[in-house]
């Protein structure tokens, strides 16, 4: 027991406790080009990040983050040996990974939005608040800290939002699916899973392989912190709907199969709960939309397609090479960019999409893995083909089974709806590590 008393004290409140809802939410990214005023902002920033522990945070009504890229800790002075114990893909960084998690083409590095995957992101700042009015407000406010802090430079801000209906672009409620975790006192969304241990996604506790993960050094700098993963994702929701209205054959079937693709109805109602009609109650009841499991009465995907979205990104018990539990994450996705309206099926040039956040202590085994593997990887679920059918790196041929009797239906020419405009790892230290790193002394 001892292994899951948490310093919830000393973890950043947005690593543990959900967000609420609606809320409107701001990435902004920093540059550091003095150490003395990166540090500066270091310990203005640790006296308005809340901690997992306090349910009041000290910014008001605004909730911060902040996270530290790989090039932001040099930046900053951390010593080479600890920067060498850093986990080696925080280390590459995002777009020198882009080939494994599949960012080719438009989503290549090359294409993404300046600066996103540059060495001249440091700081990643997360700020959310009930509305956009109270988020603008916090934000004037912290714009006259930083600005007279020469040395540190905005370089990029992106608004987000989270609708009251909480759906994303393609039109699907999101942010239903939550791991529990030991220790936390945040229950998890699915009755079925028992809690994880804390270290799969905080640092300096014991994981599920029952291993204490190795931790950055100094341990005042790595414990009660946790890796990151931002990602801003386009989402061509005209080309979604072009490519429901021609491969159904009336609004009731395009309904059908979208939510086939997702495992879930637009509502939020999971096909394994309800395979045959949307239940928009069940996809609002927070108690239900996720008790389910998928081997005892769906081995073969009759209700939950093997290869949807839901079902590849998060297997359960279903049989799947490898152990689910080691590859869960924390999972934050927040819209950005206006609603493309109702019924329109031509792309209006407008960009749109989704900011995603994942939070875990292994940015290998956890996103990586689900990004390489169970997205975009065409072999791994025995019997569904093809890549995710709603985000996966598709090239325009790809393939998704619909299991049905007595035939399959097998979906063709699956287009790209998912557009990968930039991203980074990131470092989310805990509050005593922002305070070692404000004092510095290198
Ligand atoms: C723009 C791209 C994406 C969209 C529109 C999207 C949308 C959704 C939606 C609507 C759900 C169902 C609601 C829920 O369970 O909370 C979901 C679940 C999930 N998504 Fe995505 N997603 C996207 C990309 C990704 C990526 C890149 C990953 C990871 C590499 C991911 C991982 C997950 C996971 C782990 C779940 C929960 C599955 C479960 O526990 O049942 N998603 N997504």
């Amino acid at each position: 027991m001892a292994s899951t008393i948490l310093e919830l004290d000393d973890i950043q409140s947005g690593v543990l406790r959900p967000r609420p809802t609606p809320y409107a939410a701001t990435y902004v990214l920093f540059r550091i080009d003095e150490r003395k005023a990166g540090r500066e902002l270091m310990l203005r920033l640790s006296s308005v990040v809340s901690s997992a522990a306090h349910p009041v945070s000290p910014a008001g009504d605004t909730w911060v983050s902040v996270a530290l890229t790989f090039q932001g800790l040099k930046a900053l002075g951390v010593p080479q040996a600890s920067l060498d114990s850093f986990s080696p893909q925080f280390q590459q960084g995002m777009a020198a990974r882009a080939k494994f998690l599949g960012d080719r083409g438009e989503s290549g590095p090359e294409n993404w939005e300046k600066p996103l995957g540059s060495p001249e992101v440091h700081v990643v700042l997360t700020a959310i608040a009930p509305d956009a009015e109270r988020l603008e407000a916090a934000m004037e406010r912290a714009r006259k800290t930083y600005r007279e802090l020469r040395g540190v430079t905005a370089i990029w801000r992106q608004d987000c939002h989270v609708r009251p209906d909480e759906k994303e672009a393609f039109g699907f409620r999101d942010g239903i699916g939550h791991p529990a975790i030991e220790g936390t006192g945040v229950p998890g969304s699915n009755p079925n899973e028992s809690p994880l241990k804390a270290g799969e996604f905080v640092l300096g506790y014991p994981d599920e392989m029952a291993d204490m993960p190795p931790i950055p050094q100094p341990e005042i700098l790595g414990r009660n912190g946790s890796y990151v993963v931002f990602r801003k994702l386009h989402q061509r929701v005209a080309a979604f709907r072009r490519y429901l209205r021609e491969n159904a054959s009336s609004p009731e079937a395009e309904e059908l199969l979208a939510a086939k693709m997702m495992g879930r109805w637009r509502s939020g109602a999971p096909l394994a709960l309800c395979p045959l009609h949307d239940d928009p109650a069940l996809g609002a009841d927070s108690g239900r939309n996720n008790a389910f499991l998928f081997k005892q009465d769906d081995a073969v995907g009759y209700k939950t397609p093997c290869g949807s979205h839901i079902r590849r990104m998060n297997p359960r018990d279903a049989d799947v090479a490898g152990v689910v539990r080691i590859h869960r994450m924390i999972r934050r996705g927040t819209s950005y960019g206006p609603s493309l309206p109702q019924g329109v099926l031509e792309d209006d040039g407008v960009e749109r999409g989704l900011m995603f956040a994942f939070v875990g202590a292994h940015l290998g085994r956890q996103f990586e893995f689900v990004q390489s593997e169970w997205m975009n990887d065409s072999t791994f679920f025995a019997g569904a083909s093809g890549k995710d059918p709603v985000a996966g790196a598709q090239e325009g041929t790809g393939v998704f089974d619909i299991p049905k009797r007595p035939l399959r239906t097998r979906l063709q020419n699956l287009p790209q709806f998912v557009v990968t405009r930039g991203g980074e790892y990131g470092f989310l230290p805990g509050l005593r590590a922002l305070r070692w790193l404000a004092e510095l002394k290198t």
